[in-house]
């Protein structure tokens, strides 16, 4: 499962380019070890955000939930398309802050595309241990 388009902008850094392909390559195994929904449509323009926890780490309550509210709980509800993965409360996003982490990461969800400082808040707080913070 080959993914050039992060290795296609990175004209040089050998060391770049590698850590992201293990990272996602890392992700992706875990994913598709313990994965049994359909695979969700990818985006082919995904621009990588940095995988680092920032100090202080993004918010849940001011930072993350309204994305995770506005963008992903929308479907990600009982009774929503997207209900067997349920992110309406932080012990929900919490659980499955792998697998968020992968599907933002990648660009996979949502399906309306998140902005790159969208994304880089949310790979960021789940680097940082997602804090109920
Ligand atoms: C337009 C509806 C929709 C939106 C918006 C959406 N998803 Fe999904 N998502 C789905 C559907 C449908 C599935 C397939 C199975 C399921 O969860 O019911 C899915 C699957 C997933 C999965 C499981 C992937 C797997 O490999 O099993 C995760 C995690 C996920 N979405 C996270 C998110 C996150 C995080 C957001 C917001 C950034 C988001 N989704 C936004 C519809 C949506």
């Amino acid at each position: 499962m080959a993914t050039p388009r992060f290795t296609s902008g990175l004209r040089e850094g050998p060391p770049v380019a590698q850590r992201l392909m293990r990272a996602t390559f890392g992700f992706l195994s875990v994913v598709a070890a313990c994965s049994n929904g359909p695979p969700p449509t990818g985006n082919d323009n995904c621009p990588s955000v940095s995988e680092s926890c920032p100090s202080p780490p993004p918010s849940w309550m001011k930072d993350v939930q309204p994305l995770i509210q506005g963008y992903c709980a929308t479907c990600h509800r009982p009774g929503g398309t997207g209900q067997t993965n349920d992110l309406t409360t932080y012990a929900n996003v919490y659980d499955q802050r792998t697998e968020v982490l992968l599907q933002v990461y990648t660009c996979k969800m949502p399906l309306s595309p998140l902005s790159e400082a969208q994304r880089e808040t949310i790979v960021a707080w789940v680097e940082c241990a997602a804090p109920n913070n």
